[in-house]
């Protein structure tokens, strides 16, 4: 091999394994098809086009930059034309389309967040929220890494079957979600704004409460920082829907 492309084949190999970025690996352990959403916070892109299809048993390996920070939620029971990318959700659903761009998912929806650093911390913030209600179980764990808080993020309950009644959503006579006190009540006590907009006057509603029990490992209410938010370091990180209870 001439000593240029040799040189040239050595810088790859640095450009990948000192690549800046995070791997985040998306795994579907569920029995049937979810539909990713992503959404970059804003000023951060949106990878994938923010959607894409993942068949039961399958996984996605999704790089992405140096402090990153967006959220990704999982849609089920979707159709589209394959033709035009349209079509709609049960849960999670994006203006019907199969590649979010830029746009949220309608709530109930469980939600990943991460900030993977700031330019002013090299730490990583991820989170399992149900702040927004619940559709899907799902966890965040880093593979490795260092810092203090690293661990699992994670609803692993099903809370469909133990969701209040007022609390519910159906699709097709089947309950596919379950809305947040904040979700349902839409007020300033529930959602912890206005007057409530600080951790000594949002306490946990019965609902929250309810959440924690059954899911210890999300961040179940605005400012449940203590257990919820995760701290680490990692350079790859495995998202799972319908992950196998970890104990
Ligand atoms: C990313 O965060 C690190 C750690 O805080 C910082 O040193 C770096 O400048 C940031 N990079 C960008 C592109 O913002």
């Amino acid at each position: 091999m001439p000593i240029s492309q040799l040189l040239c084949f050595l810088c790859f190999l640095t450009s990948l394994s000192f690549s800046d970025g995070t791997q985040l690996i998306i795994v579907n352990n569920c029995k049937e098809s979810i539909w990713p959403g992503i959404l970059g916070t804003a000023g951060h892109p949106t990878p994938q086009e923010g959607g894409f299809h993942l068949p039961s048993g399958e996984q996605l390996l999704l790089d992405v930059p140096e402090n990153w920070s967006g959220r990704i939620w999982g849609r089920q029971g979707c159709c589209f034309d394959p033709s035009t990318g349209k079509g709609s959700c049960q849960t999670g659903d994006c203006a019907g389309l199969l590649q979010c761009r830029g746009l949220g998912g309608v709530p109930p929806a469980t939600l990943v967040e991460m900030t993977l650093a700031t330019p002013k911390s090299a730490l990583h913030f991820y989170d399992v929220s149900l702040v927004d209600g619940f559709n899907v179980p799902v966890s965040m764990v880093p593979i490795g890494g260092s810092g203090d808080g690293c661990g699992v993020a994670a609803c692993e309950a099903d809370l469909n079957v133990c969701c209040p009644l007022n609390l519910v959503v159906k699709k097709q006579g089947r309950v596919v979600g379950c809305k947040s006190a904040c979700l349902a009540a839409k007020s300033d006590r529930y959602c912890c704004t206005g007057e409530f907009a600080n951790p000594k006057s949002c306490k946990p509603s019965v609902f929250g409460h309810l959440f924690k029990a059954i899911c210890p490992r999300a961040y179940s209410y605005a400012f449940d920082d203590s257990t919820g938010l995760k701290t680490c370091m990692a350079s790859r990180y495995v998202i799972t829907f319908c992950p196998p209870n970890l104990g």
